[in-house]
């Protein structure tokens, strides 16, 4: 018998089969997925499109070391850098957002020759130790400890406390433009372009974590474009690769000329099958018009939420379809009635925010449906 370590608060469902929005579980039961596998079916579960240019590609090439270019992989650079902020053009591709978050970590120290890094309060950006040193949440370091020297946490969106601890110290700032994990907060209007004028004025870099907020999530491609800020570093994930595991770093050429051969290195990052399935993430979202639907679909979304007369809520946030619902108190009764009896899955966003991130292309009637649900258990009477 074998056993998965049990570092995951399981939610009591077996799923095995999944189409755009829906899910189903082993039993046949059909849920509607506002967790999209923590954000990541941006396009939906199984696209034909990303199923059938995986079945392509699996034919050709699955594997490639970056030792030797693929035409995949460089059409997938190629393309991708289409749609990152203006300079950043240089590409390293990862299997996940922590992978992501830990180049940017040795690439800033690499440019900058610092070591010390500022993270924000909140703040999520993977599991793996660098990764882990920037994370917040106390629950999740503490068993870890000593983790990286150097790094401090700043209250997020205070831009008197970045004035304070921005230095010539710092070898980079990394932020979320909407902390995910934390509880959906967007970043306020004017703070990123706060935190991109310091980091210029002290010689540090800026680290933006997009691999929640990527690939239209928040209503726009990247969410920086919302605060029309271009970062030194742009971390991707999650959606990039419409469920296949991919992450990637995108940077400009002040950072890319201090790196050399060896400095880094993944024996599946760019691998064929990721970067083919990419391409058809890029595709679909085109096609489909994903980001402009996500703008919309969010902002009445927004509306409906706050519109239900539910005491328990104190505030819904969001950015697109990134979406927080804080209560009054903790949520997890209310993600399991709505699993249990309305069939919708959402995910807790910290111990009192519910958050729905569901695909980009979920429709109207499922959207209407979750917003129902939530309606329903939000205005019952107490649990
Ligand atoms: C903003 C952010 N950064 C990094 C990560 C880590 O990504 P992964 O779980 O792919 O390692 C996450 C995952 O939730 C995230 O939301």
């Amino acid at each position: 018998m074998g056993y998965e370590l049990p570092v995951y608060a399981k939610r009591g469902l077996t799923l095995v089969r999944g189409r755009g929005a829906i899910v189903w579980d082993d039993r046949g039961r059909a849920y509607i997925d506002c967790i999209g596998g923590h954000g990541v079916a941006v396009v939906g579960h199984s696209h034909p499109r990303v199923v059938q240019a995986i079945q392509r590609q699996a034919e050709r090439l699955i594997t490639c070391p970056g030792t030797f270019d693929n035409d995949v992989r460089t059409r997938y650079i190629d393309r991708l850098t289409h749609y990152t902020p203006p300079g950043l053009e240089y590409v390293f591709l990862t299997n996940s957002g922590t992978e992501a978050v830990e180049a940017a970590i040795k690439f800033a120290r690499l440019a900058t020759g610092r070591t010390k890094l500022i993270a924000t309060m909140r703040g999520f950006h993977g599991r793996t130790m660098g990764a882990l040193s920037l994370t917040w949440n106390k629950k999740y370091r503490d068993p870890f400890a000593p983790l990286l020297p150097d790094v401090i946490h700043i209250p997020f969106g205070d831009e008197e406390a970045a004035h304070a601890h921005i230095d010539a110290e710092t070898a980079a700032v990394i932020v979320e433009p909407v902390q995910g994990e934390g509880g959906v907060r967007p970043a306020p209007p004017g703070y990123l372009q706060t935190l991109r004028t310091l980091c210029d004025e002290k010689g540090a870099l800026l680290i933006v974590d997009e691999v929640q907020t990527g690939f239209g999530r928040t209503g726009a491609m990247f969410a920086v474009e919302h605060w029309e800020t271009t970062p030194d570093i742009l971390c991707l994930a999650k959606g990039i690769g419409g469920g296949i595991p991919m992450g990637a770093i995108v940077t400009h050429s002040g950072v890319a000329h201090h790196v050399k051969p060896g400095h880094h290195g993944s024996t599946f990052g760019g691998n064929p099958l990721a970067c083919a399935a990419g391409l058809a993430v890029l595709d679909i979202l085109e096609e489909e018009d994903l980001v402009q639907k996500a703008r919309v679909d969010g902002e009445r979304l927004l509306q409906a939420l706050r519109a239900l007369p539910s005491p328990r809520i104190r505030e819904v946030r969001g950015m697109g379809l990134m979406v927080g619902i804080e209560l009054r108190e903790r949520v997890t009764p209310y993600l399991r009635r709505l699993q249990e009896e309305h069939r919708v899955l959402a995910l807790p966003a910290g111990p009192n925010v519910i958050r729905l991130l569901p695909p980009l292309n979920i429709k109207e009637e499922e959207l209407d449906r979750v917003v129902d649900a939530l309606r329903q258990v939000l205005t019952s009477p107490a649990l």
